[in-house]
């Protein structure tokens, strides 16, 4: 069973600025809910019992968000007012959840997963990225399916433009069926000339705990930092089996500026 969710969150937002000079990224309002809720709510539906954040020192108000009690409780007390009780109800299940770690330099997605490593119970964890929501069929459910069936890691893929491949971590496939593959190689931002193909990783991945050894093991990949890809890349070559998710669900790029005001949009219209 996957019971734990891992959220790196410590990034600074750099793609959503000034929206994000004062506020997280990840508690942007996407049509009245925060961002961060959206990957919550999938994870609680899809069966997730934990949540480790790796938040930063910059990224306080992350924690402040999600534990604020005193002021719930005076502003409860004197307005009794039933919706903002209900909100807090919603908060206080989350809190009973939630764990926090610490990312104070930004390394990578390897050195953030890597900080999990002793709260991680089970053989297997999913971690999620909230830049990415996936609306209308829960990702993380379906990968937990697959990888039920499967007893390998999971990755959650679609195919983008061949003309982006240099955004995304690239897979190579093999033994394709309709809805996954298995993956036979990932190349982290590839050049369109070096791209495998052009199914992307999308922020959703089931990882087993042998990914910790690996990435210690990283040297700095592209742009200095510790790619979670590469130890995944490693393990791959060491015969672990890895696949392709081909999720259903509509992909939105909450990322960047634009993505982030195409996902109002399109939210708007489910
Ligand atoms: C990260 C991963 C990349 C993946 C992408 C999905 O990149 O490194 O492999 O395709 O997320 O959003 P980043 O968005 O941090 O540049």
């Amino acid at each position: 069973m996957i019971k734990q969710a891992i959220i790196p969150l410590a990034g600074l937002g750099t793609r959503m600025l000034p929206l994000t000079s004062v506020m997280p990224k990840e508690l942007l309002p996407i049509n009245g809910k925060t961002n961060l809720e959206y990957i919550l709510e999938e994870c609680l539906d899809a069966g997730i019992k934990e949540f480790i954040f790796i938040i930063s020192k910059n990224k306080l108000s992350i924690k402040k968000y999600f534990f604020n009690d005193n002021f719930y409780k005076k502003i409860i007390k004197k307005k009794k007012d039933k919706r903002i009780i209900e909100e807090y109800k919603k908060i206080k299940k989350y809190q009973k959840m939630i764990k926090f770690v610490y990312q104070n330099k930004p390394k990578g997605t390897g050195d953030a997963v890597l900080k999990c490593q002793r709260f991680i119970k089970d053989k297997y964890f999913l971690m999620l990225l909230p830049d990415d929501l996936i609306i209308k069929k829960n990702c993380s459910k379906e990968m937990i399916k697959l990888h039920k069936k499967t007893k390998g890691s999971v990755i959650a893929t679609k195919k983008v433009e061949r003309k982006t491949v240099s955004r995304w971590g690239i897979l190579s496939i093999k033994n394709k069926k309709k809805s996954h593959f298995e993956i036979k190689d990932v190349v982290e931002k590839p050049s369109i000339k070096k791209a495998p193909s052009n199914f992307a990783i999308i922020g959703r991945y089931i990882l087993s705990s042998k990914i910790f050894n690996e990435i210690k093991k990283l040297k700095p990949g592209k742009g200095g930092e510790l790619h979670i890809t590469d130890a995944i890349k490693n393990l791959i070559n060491k015969d672990n089996k890895f696949y392709g998710n081909i999720f259903k669900g509509t992909y939105l790029d909450c990322g960047t500026l634009q993505g982030y005001i195409n996902s109002g949009l399109r939210i708007n219209k489910r």
